[in-house]
C-alpha cells in the first residue's frame, strides 16, 4: 500500500503532530508524516526528532522576506514528495507563493467552530469570553483568506460553567487529536488536490 506523504507545519507544542505520528504507526493507516517544518524552535521539532522524521526550521530572519521563506519551505516539502500539507499549530500566514504550489492540498486545524472566532490565535479565550454554550474545532482547507477555506470536518465541545481557558482548550484539543487523523485518512482515499 502506498501511503499519502504528509508534511506538517508547526510552531508550538506539537500535540496534533504527535496525533498524526501515532496514527501513522499503524501500517494500515494510509498516510504518514515524512517532513516537519517550523518557523521557530519549538517542542514539536523534538517530537519529530524522536520519531526520526526529517525536520527543518525556516526562521524568517534567515530570509529576505516571507515570500522567500515560504518558497524555500515549499521547495523542501516538494523535495520530500509531500502530497498533503497540514498546518498543526503553525502561527504564520502562508504566502501566495506557497498556497499556489499546494492548492487544494493544505489543511489547517482551528480551535473553534468556524466561521466563529476566525483569524485569531485566541479562539478558545474568545469563545469563553463570548459566553457561548458550545465551541469546538474545525479542519478546513487553507486558501488565501485566513480561516475561510472550505470546511472539511468539525467537532463540537460543550462549554461548562466552570471552564477556564486551559480546561476548555484541553477538551477541544482532545477532539482535535482524533479529528485530524480521521480527516487525513479520508483524504488519503480520494484524489488530491481537492477542488476549492
Ligand atoms: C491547536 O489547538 C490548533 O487548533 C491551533 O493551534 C493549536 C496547536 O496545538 N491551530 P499543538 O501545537 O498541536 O499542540
Amino acid at each position: 500500500m502506498s501511503r499519502l506523504r504528509v508534511g506538517v507545519l508547526v510552531s508550538g507544542r506539537g500535540s496534533n503532530l504527535q496525533a498524526l505520528i501515532e496514527a501513522g504507526k499503524d501500517p494500515m493507516y494510509p498516510a504518514r508524516v515524512v517532513m516537519v517544518c517550523a518557523n521557530r524552535d519549538c517542542a514539536a521539532l523534538e517530537l519529530a526528532k524522536k520519531a526520526s522524521i526529517s525536520r527543518e526550521v525556516f526562521r524568517l530572519a534567515n530570509f529576505p522576506d516571507r515570500k522567500a521563506r515560504d518558497l524555500a519551505m515549499g521547495n523542501t516539502l516538494r523535495m520530500h514528495d509531500v502530497e498533503l500539507v497540514v498546518c498543526a499549530g503553525y502561527d504564520a500566514i502562508l504566502e501566495r507563493v506557497f498556497t499556489r504550489q499546494f492548492e487544494g492540498r493544505i489543511l489547517n486545524i482551528h480551535p473553534s467552530l468556524l466561521p466563529d472566532f476566525a483569524g485569531t490565535m485566541d479562539a478558545v479565550a474568545m469563545a469563553l469570553q463570548a459566553g457561548v454554550k458550545e465551541t469546538g474545532c474545525t479542519v478546513h482547507l487553507v486558501t488565501d483568506d485566513v480561516d475561510q477555506g472550505p470546511i472539511l470536518a468539525q467537532r463540537r465541545v460543550e462549554v461548562r460553567p466552570d471552564d477556564t481557558v486551559e480546561s476548555l482548550r484541553e477538551r477541544i484539543q482532545a477532539e482535535e487529536h482524533t479529528l485530524l487523523p480521521v480527516v487525513v485518512k479520508r483524504l488519503a482515499g480520494q484524489p488530491l488536490p481537492l477542488t476549492l
